[in-house]
């Protein structure tokens, strides 16, 4: 990190978390944050359900939830970029506050329930971006709706024509009953909806299914079954956890979805477990406490084709994504690997 990186950060973490966290997109959009431009070399390029991705290290959802600064954080050093959540109709979320710094534990807890300025805002954003590092949305359901997956299908029909991919997300803790459509039958109805919308936009736009951490073994059997024979392109784990173990944090009691360290463990567990039942059937991302190349690394070897970062940057900063880009291009050298692809899944045992 830049002494310019260390002493902003520093000044973000005087404020309050939501605070500090609108501050670094204004920051961001107003030039002050420097940026690298994507990290490129050969061996670091993905081909990800078709997308093709310079560098496997994207941006997780919900740091830029309105795709406020997608221009810039597309020259911040990232291989994809996922925005959102959005919802059809724009909403508010929870009272505040609603995000918590965990920082003995290098974590957080959110429970903002999906706050956006709705999708048709979002998706006019996204139509003025320039074209490079490959963006998607996190598609969400409205608090209100009486039919959630309907909401699901109906982001992703107005959003479709600008964006490069799109994430089912029915696994954020936030929203009362979500995490209930990753239950066998009504998973397999949501992703018929979705495919078949995906199905009718004028141009491929792959769709992955983001899971929970906390899904059991047999939950997650199901999980793999019903994604494998519903024609969706990839599964994202891990969104935010409800675990609260080994915390040291005062904020360990908030209610919400923790992130961030503690996370990494239990995500690439579920990773891991979801690459042996996929079989290389499905590309698999993974998500959940990275904060170092090795970390990357490990859950490529688990399985995933690639991986996306959000809390570890509240402690480590914007230029974490293309160190550990870089420094996973140093680990597969090191290893004897030609491409990320030759590494997907080559430790899966040992998180098993
Ligand atoms: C999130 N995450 C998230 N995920 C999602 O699918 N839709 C969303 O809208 C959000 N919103 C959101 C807000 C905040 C403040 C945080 C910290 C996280 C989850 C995120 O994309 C990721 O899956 C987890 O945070 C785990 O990765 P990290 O943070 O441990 O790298």
């Amino acid at each position: 990190m830049s002494l310019i990186e260390t002493l902003g950060l520093a000044a973000l973490h005087r404020l309050d978390p939501e605070t500090a966290h609108g501050l670094s997109i204004r920051a961001l959009k107003a030039g002050l944050v420097p940026l690298p431009g994507p990290v490129t070399c050969p061996r670091l390029e993905v081909d990800l359900a078709g997308l093709k991705l310079p560098n496997p290290v994207g941006l997780a959802a919900g740091y830029d939830k309105n795709a406020e600064a997608v221009a810039e954080l597309m020259r911040a050093g990232f291989g994809f970029i996922e925005v959102g959540a959005a919802t059809p109709r724009a909403q508010v979320g929870n009272p505040k506050p609603r995000l918590w710094r965990l920082t003995e534990d290098e974590a957080a807890i959110n429970r903002f329930g999906f706050n956006n300025q709705g999708v048709g805002t979002i998706a006019t954003r996204l139509a003025r971006r320039p074209s490079g590092v490959p963006v998607g949305v996190n598609l969400g359901a409205n608090k209100d709706s009486q039919d959630r997956a309907a909401d699901f299908a109906t982001v992703l029909r107005e959003a479709g024509a600008w964006i490069d991919f799109a994430t089912v997300n029915v696994s954020s803790p936030n929203t009362e009953k979500l995490r209930d459509l990753q239950g066998k039958e009504a998973l397999a109805a949501l992703l018929k909806g979705v495919t078949s919308t995906r199905d009718g936009l004028a141009r491929r736009v792959p769709v992955f299914l983001k899971i929970a951490p906390d899904l059991s073994p047999a939950e997650l059997e199901d999980v793999a079954e019903v994604a494998l024979g519903s024609g969706i392109d990839g599964i994202i784990a891990t969104n935010t956890t409800l675990s609260r173990e080994g915390l040291r944090s005062a904020h360990a009691g908030q209610q919400g979805g923790l992130s961030g360290a503690p996370l990494f463990e239990r995500a690439t567990r579920i990773l891991a477990r979801l690459s042996m039942l996929t079989q290389g059937r499905l590309p698999l991302v993974g998500v959940g406490g990275v904060g170092s190349a090795e970390q990357a690394y490990e859950k490529i070897r688990a399985g995933a084709s690639a991986v996306q970062i959000y809390t570890a940057m509240v402690y480590q900063g914007l230029s974490l994504a293309p160190r550990i880009a870089r420094g996973l291009d140093a680990l597969l050298v090191r290893d004897g690997f030609g491409s990320v692809a030759e590494a997907v899944g080559t430790g899966r045992e040992k998180w098993l």
